[in-house]
């Protein structure tokens, strides 16, 4: 295995409740994508990262863990785990876990002694509990605001049944966020990293990296500023937690790495999360523009920053928090909500917006660093809006009292084959969210070994990419083209892409890859709207 291979490397994102369904329970599970590796190793990913796997109510998906050191029944037991792990390595795949340090579950034991414990004991200096403002301390400690609607803050009930102190969670009230100033908390994760790196996991993804340390006193958040300087986003202690980390990970043979989730902005800002003691990558900037000048100052702004470094740029079009690709990019701008319900309005025709994706896909995998897919992605599936009230399960949802619909949409189980029950998702009908009747066009063994389908469009990407060198190239950009569109080199590569609504003129040569659901080969002579081609430099 190449060293210092995550600079360059594809790297796909497993969210395991959607992914394959081992045992039949309409949930997925560990066994289940070790079943399915075979079609990522077709893919050509170097490697997986899973979505949190670990014991957890499910009150956001996983994101809420009660014990790091464990698999959720849901999702099978440590021994599946370890069968993953090496049936990924010997195909040369490595993995990436999610870890969440944020905030635990309310079902942590730590949590559970915290609640039980008085004000001021050192069971409630792990996690962030504050008297109340007002009379009787009947108004949260301070303005904070949940991610995911309400506040930031829950009113906990003492032992003898009085309410009493709060506590503080930046997402789900379920999701209590730790006291990172608490060196205990340093020191459980230590051992939390080390369990699993003993185990033999080649990294970590680690969820909301950028809101570990609070600023002293949790001061109001001024709501004239803006969100990225929060008291609770990139105050500078937390560049000493992944300083830590990365020395513990150094430990480790085998290129273990750290990857940021940091939607931090200016991006010279979120470049400090890669300097050279630090994490390896960090990530969050989907494409969400469909206009050439924005992603060209995105691409050019993104190299700079991270170059700036030494550190890989790395590039995601779509995750388990957004709006599918082939949906979000013929949403107009303005309404680019977190998820899509029945009652969306403006939502083109799946005909009509997959061409975008396809695009997107070669501009993803044809620049400079490590690209992120999805999972579902390599399909084209979209974004799925149908999904009745009564099925949703993103808190978002609930907590805005319906108001806003959640990430469901995104999280509908794959389709892997277009005949079977559950579109092969599981052996049988069952599927926590509702997969739409799309699924049978979308299936995988539908679109397997098809010319112009869009898994052979991601298949033959990442093997020219890999065979074409692209990860460790440069951009060039290259003059003469109209406005709308991308054109640039890229090592013998020139990548065009066509974000405006008219023709453009396509050069003479050898195209290598076209995103139009046509021939591979097409010797056309114009760039049709929405499309990109790769084609030798
Ligand atoms: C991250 C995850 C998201 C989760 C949140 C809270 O943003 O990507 O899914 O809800 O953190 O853990």
């Amino acid at each position: 295995m190449n060293k210092e291979w995550w600079r360059t490397a594809v790297i796909y994102q497993v969210y395991p409740r959607s992914f394959a369904d081992g045992d039949g329970d309409g949930i997925g599970d560990l066994p289940g994508i070790t079943s399915r590796l075979d079609a990522l190793q077709e893919l050509g990913v170097d490697a997986v990262w899973l979505s949190p796997f670990y014991t957890s109510p499910q009150r956001d998906g996983g994101y809420d863990v009660a014990d790091y050191c464990d698999v959720d029944p849901l999702f099978g037991t440590l021994a599946d785990f370890d069968a993953l792990l090496l049936a990924a390595h010997a195909r040369d795949m490595r993995v990436i876990a999610d870890i969440v340090p944020n905030h635990s579950s309310s079902q942590h034991p730590w949590f559970q002694a915290a609640l039980d414990a008085a004000p001021g004991g050192i069971e409630r200096g792990r996690y962030l509990f504050r008297e109340g403002r007002g009379i009787d301390g009947t108004e949260p400690p301070n303005n904070w605001r949940s991610h995911f609607g309400g506040p930031a803050w829950t009113r906990a009930t003492e032992a003898d049944g009085a309410p009493g102190q709060w506590y503080l969670h930046l997402f789900d009230t379920s999701q209590p966020d730790f006291d990172w100033s608490n060196e205990e908390v340093r020191e459980e994760f230590r051992r939390i990293l080390r369990f699993w790196l003993d185990r033999g996991i080649d990294g970590f993804r680690v969820d909301v990296a950028s809101s570990l340390v609070k600023a002293e006193g949790l001061p109001d958040l001024d709501p004239e500023l803006d969100e990225d300087l929060a008291p609770y986003t990139g105050q500078p202690g937390v560049h000493e937690i992944y300083r830590d980390w990365r020395a513990l990970l150094d430990e480790y043979e085998g290129d273990r790495v750290l990857v940021a989730e940091s939607w931090i902005k200016p991006l010279t800002r979120r470049a400090e999360w890669v300097r050279p003691d630090e994490m390896h990558q960090a990530f969050n900037d989907l494409f969400d523009d469909w206009d050439a000048p924005t992603l060209r100052r995105i691409i050019d702004d993104t190299l700079d920053a991270f170059s700036a470094v030494g550190a890989p740029s790395t590039w995601v079009a779509s995750n388990h928090d957004t709006v599918r690709q082939a949906t979000r990019l013929s949403l107009p701008r303005s309404e680019r909500p977190n998820g899509l319900g029945p009652n969306s309005t403006g939502i083109a025709s799946y005909d009509d917006t997959l061409p975008r994706a396809r695009a997107l896909a070669l501009l993803t995998l044809s620049l400079p660093g490590s690209a992120y897919l999805y999972q579902g992605e390599e399909l084209g599936l979209p974004e799925v809006s149908e999904i009745p009230d009564e099925a949703r399960q993103d808190p978002t949802f609930f907590r805005t009292e319906g108001e806003q619909y959640g990430r469901d949409g995104c999280r509908v189980p794959l389709p892997w084959e277009a005949d079977a029950p559950s579109y092969g998702f599981g052996p049988g009908e069952a599927s926590w969210l509702p997969q739409p009747e799309l699924w049978g066009r979308l299936a995988r063994d539908r679109q397997q070994d098809v010319a112009d389908s869009t898994l052979t469009l991601y298949q033959d990407a990442v093997a020219l990419r890999r065979s074409r060198t692209l990860g460790a190239g440069h951009v060039e950009w290259l003059p003469g083209y109209p406005t709308h569109v991308l054109a640039f080199r890229n090592g013998n590569t020139t990548v065009l892409v066509n974000m405006g609504s008219e023709p453009a003129p396509l050069p003479a040569g050898e195209v290598l890859l076209s995103s139009a659901a046509t021939s591979t080969t097409s010797t056309t002579s114009t760039l049709d709207p929405d499309t990109a081609v790769w084609m030798h430099a």
